[in-house]
């Protein structure tokens, strides 16, 4: 996954932004100094049930943009500077965990979850000799940037505070945390949704849930969260009035809404997809890529694609799939594919795990099932299905056909409506072409079965025997015509 290098669907040019952060940093002065020791720790939180998800799967593995959400944030934590990184895992632990294994991350068991504060104090033992900075994240807040985390690293180092805690305004703050904000305007606590009244519910200004807070004030102060709320759960958010009360330095960021949204619920991952989507699309056109219609592409974030590419509305591009240089996409859906350079896809074609060379066309309704290899110039056309098999360079194949385990050369015409009859019901078999063959339409190749180079192959044939090189194989009743036969008959009728 690589970042954006281009921000997309900011709503504020930066320039604004840069003034209303300075706005929104507020100390409590007087306090303690801390952070001294440099060192930088993160926590992961992901041990949640997402219940408002109604889903068996855990909540942090939800796909977004084809990739885990949880993939995002680690993604983010590994490109700021880090020494440490905890994921807290609970709610179907063994599959997070197993999803994370590759990243280098320490995965710690939070049994039963009891809510975020307690989550935080599962990293407890593993940071006791740490007296640095900890970095606390979401696994469900997963369009955060690493530019933000870095402000907020500055915000935090500046104001020498001992929590700094990344908000913002939303027009509709619905399930947030309110930030409640004394006169002077130093934030005093945190109310949950659940707990707040008529009155805290009005406030815009919400908890993004991205705090940096020196760890021994941290695990020191969790010790003296009670679950004494609507969802008798320990909420890491009661750390924040903990603080104010103890004079601890308190700072705040603010952040662009769009990178900072939760994802609770399956509406909450549309949105959040939709913004990804809209950045991923942001990215590629600043790499100079053509997108028609930005709104109707679907671009994982996984995907490479070259410079001159036009997409035109409907194309979807999924998993670990590049697009060569000058390649033109029409609606279609390509997945773990590679396109060669000037590969044209018309409408309506599926492409799955195949390998198309330059020049290259496809479509309109075309299937490439998995193990498909077009070679160079190679074409496809109306109603072709093709599964693991290869298409030799400048081969034709263009109407009505299908072609399984077959291995195809060089400058080969597959006739309109051709099959290989790959499976006897218990086992496939492999159809050779070799370069240079002309299949004539409505041709069955009753594999296992080879055709020589060069060698012709009549319309209409059933082919169950090896043809030699160069040879004519037809296969065919001879037909017979019965003179003035139609016309005898309609003189019968009248
Ligand atoms: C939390 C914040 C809220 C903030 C919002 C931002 C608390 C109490 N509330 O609310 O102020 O506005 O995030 O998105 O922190 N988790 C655990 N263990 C638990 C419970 C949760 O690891 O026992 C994890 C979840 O997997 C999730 C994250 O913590 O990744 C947040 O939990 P969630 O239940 O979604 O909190 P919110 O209600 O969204
Ligand atoms: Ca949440």
């Amino acid at each position: 996954m690589k970042d954006g290098k281009k921000k997309g669907g900011h709503r504020k040019p930066p320039a604004t932004r840069r003034t209303s952060r300075k706005k929104e940093i507020v100390s409590n002065a007087p306090g303690k100094i801390s952070g001294a020791s440099g060192e930088r720790a993160a926590i992961v939180l992901a041990a949640g049930q997402g219940k408002r998800m109604k889903s068996k799967w855990a909540k942090v593995l939800h796909p977004l943009a084809g990739v885990p959400m949880l993939f995002y944030v680690l993604d983010l934590v590994k490109r700021v500077e880090i020494q440490r990184t905890f994921v807290i895992v609970g709610h179907q632990a063994e599959q997070v965990s197993e999803a994370v294994s590759s990243s280098g991350v320490t995965c710690l068991l939070q049994d039963p979850p009891l809510g975020t504060g307690h989550a935080v104090l599962q990293a407890k033992k593993a940071l006791e000799d740490f007296s640095g900075s900890v970095l606390i994240l979401s696994g469900d807040t997963p369009l955060l940037r690493r530019e933000t985390v870095q402000r907020l690293w500055e915000v935090h180092q500046k104001e020498r505070a001992t929590m700094t805690l990344l908000t913002t305004r939303l027009a509709n703050p619905y399930g947030y945390g309110r930030i409640l904000r004394k006169k002077n305007g130093a934030i005093a606590r945190i109310v949950e949704e659940k707990d707040a009244t008529p009155a805290e519910r009005s406030i815009q200004e919400i908890n993004t849930g991205v705090y940096i807070i020196e760890a021994p004030f941290l695990f020191d102060g969790l010790g003296e969260v009670r679950p004494n709320n609507q969802q008798k759960e320990y909420y890491l958010t009661d750390l924040i009035g903990i603080a104010a009360r103890r004079g601890e330095r308190l700072a705040g960021a603010a952040a662009d809404p769009d990178e900072v949204i939760g994802v609770n619920s399956r509406a909450d991952l549309a949105t959040a997809e939709g913004t990804l989507r809209k950045r991923i699309a942001a990215r590629w056109m600043a790499e100079g890529v053509t997108i028609l219609d930005p709104v109707r592409v679907r671009i994982d974030a996984s995907v490479e694609i070259g410079r001159d590419v036009v997409i035109h509305p409907g194309v979807a591009l999924e998993g670990n799939t590049k697009i060569g240089e000058d390649c033109v996409l029409h609606a279609c859906r390509i997945e773990d594919s590679r396109l060669g350079e000037r590969v044209v896809v018309k409408d309506y074609s599926v492409i799955e795990k195949s390998e198309i060379d330059a020049d290259a066309s496809i479509g309109p309704f075309a299937h490439l099932r998995p193990g498909t290899v077009l070679r160079k110039g190679a074409k496809v056309g109306n109603f072709v299905e093709i599964k693991k098999s290869e298409l030799g360079e400048g081969s034709k194949a263009n109407h009505l056909s299908y072609l399984g385990d077959a291995v195809v050369g060089k400058g080969v015409n597959i006739g309109a409506g051709t099959i290989t009859c790959n499976y006897d019901g218990e086992k496939k078999y492999q159809t050779i072409i070799e370069d240079e063959v002309f299949i004539g339409s409505d041709t069955q190749l009753v594999a296992p079965v080879r055709v020589g180079a060069g060698a012709l192959i009549a319309a209409g044939s059933t082919i169950t025997r090896d043809v030699p090189p160069e040879a004519l194989a037809i296969s065919r009743v001879r037909q017979e015509n019965k003179e003035g036969w139609a016309r005898k008959r309609k003189t019968k009728k009248t």
